[in-house]
């Protein structure tokens, strides 16, 4: 099979080294740090016909209806179009389809005017969230326990002064608490398989302080999790999702990314991306002993039945992030990478390229936030942990930081 992933960062990179296990795969832009990047767009890719599946990695391209675009010339896609995609470019759109699913998720308030928001807010009981509508780049979500904060918040939002046109709407939601987790589901239109739950590290520093990053680390499988997870995920949560979708007219096709709070009553829903955790989905997928090609295949088909149900080692993945100075602020970028070969090298570990560019000379350079995705395995997670760090200690460059506690707990 012959395999075009779209993207640029470390998911991409963990979808072609697990895809690359049984297809031939070309990254499209990719980064320099990863084997198979090309800078040929892939409508060009797909033109000659000799490509069997393109997966869409990022969010943006989906809103953006590619996945439709591709579709309409023929082309087998894994990836909703930019209908189902509003689950995540919307959060309006997707608390609504979750209370007409009937899911278990936070109260909640949609406004586009300030105070009709700051009265909802008055009415929560203490902690308080508050949420750009539109994309934010995971960034446009306040979470606190002061309520003249989230007011403030909330009135720089819809002023458009802090996100621009995505916070002229705010999604207002009381607060959960609890361990948070990750389910990737992999959906047919009518039939999903949800993949082994992961946990994504958010803040920045350890003790899980300062301010949301995209995720700076993940790990999977969750033993603090009852085994059969996945399975409620599914059936209570991702079964009626895509009937609710289908009832739109939405044939929904792609990963159906699933972020839970495991609350005293039971999961809560709080959000659906419509693509795979960055970095959460690589700790997942580099577990996988099936074919990743054809299950995403059997899903771009709208027929899941046609693969087996997906199967997965049963060691510890750990991922740590390697970010550059600043980031999630503004990053430091163009510092050359050391020690990337002596971290690839430690047993048990996989570097993932994530925001990663070269320079004149054809040396690695810092290029983003997220630099390197450093994954650890082993048969437990301490193990697992170990040598993730390991890897990290080798690595350098002027401000790179990272967390020291993932999965420590
Ligand atoms: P979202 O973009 O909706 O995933 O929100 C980003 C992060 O904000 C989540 O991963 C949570 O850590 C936090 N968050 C979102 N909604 C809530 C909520 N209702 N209660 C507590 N934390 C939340
Ligand atoms: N790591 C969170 C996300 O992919 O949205």
């Amino acid at each position: 099979m012959k395999v075009v992933v779209v993207g640029s960062g470390g998911r991409e990179h963990g979808l072609a080294e697990v895809l690359g296990r049984s297809a031939e795969v070309l990254v499209t832009p990719g980064n320099p740090g990863i084997p198979g990047a090309t800078s040929a767009p892939v409508e060009e890719l797909v033109a000659d016909g000799s490509v069997d599946l393109v997966v869409v990695g990022p969010e943006a391209p989906l809103v953006d209806g590619l996945a439709d675009r591709l579709r309409a010339q023929g082309r087998r896609v894994f990836g909703p179009g930019a209908d189902g995609a509003q689950l995540e470019g919307s959060k309006a759109f997707m608390k609504q389809l979750a209370v007409d699913a009937g899911l278990p998720t936070a109260r909640h308030g949609a406004f586009a005017d300030v105070e009709p928001a700051l009265e909802f807010l008055r009415t929560l009981p203490g902690l308080y969230v508050v949420k750009t509508d539109g994309l934010a780049a995971g960034k446009g979500v306040l979470v606190t326990e002061s309520l003249a904060e989230a007011e403030a918040d909330v009135r720089d939002k819809l002023s458009g002064s802090s996100f621009g046109e995505a916070g002229r709407r705010v999604v207002i939601e009381e607060g959960l608490t609890g361990p948070e987790v990750s389910v990737f589901a992999v959906c047919d239109g009518h039939r999903s398989v949800c993949l082994p739950p992961a946990q994504d590290f958010k803040r920045v520093g350890d003790g899980d302080i300062g301010p949301n990053t995209g995720g700076i680390g993940a790990w999977s499988p969750l033993p603090f999790l009852e085994a059969d997870f996945a399975d409620v995920a599914a059936e209570r949560f991702v079964a009626p999702t895509l009937a609710a979708l289908q009832a739109r007219g939405i044939d929904y096709r792609g990963a159906l990314y699933a972020g839970f709070m495991v609350t005293p009553e039971g999961p809560k829903l709080l959000e659906y991306n419509v693509r795979f955790g960055d970095p959460d989905s690589q700790p997942v997928l580099l577990r996988m002993t099936s074919d990743l090609a054809e299950l995403l295949a059997a899903a771009a088909d709208g027929d899941l039945t046609a693969v087996a149900a997906p199967t997965f080692s049963d060691d510890v993945a750990v991922l740590v992030v390697a970010c550059s100075e600043g980031y999630p602020g503004t990053p430091r970028t163009g510092d050359v990478i050391e020690g990337w070969d002596a971290a690839a090298a430690v047993p048990g570990v996989t570097v993932l390229s994530a925001g990663v560019g070269a320079d004149a000379d054809g040396r690695r350079i810092t290029a983003g936030g997220r630099v390197l995705d450093v994954i650890g395995r082993g048969p437990d997670a301490a193990t697992a942990r170990a040598r993730a760090y390991e890897a990290v200690a080798c690595l350098s460059w002027p401000g790179m930081h990272h967390r020291t506690d993932i999965a420590a707990g």
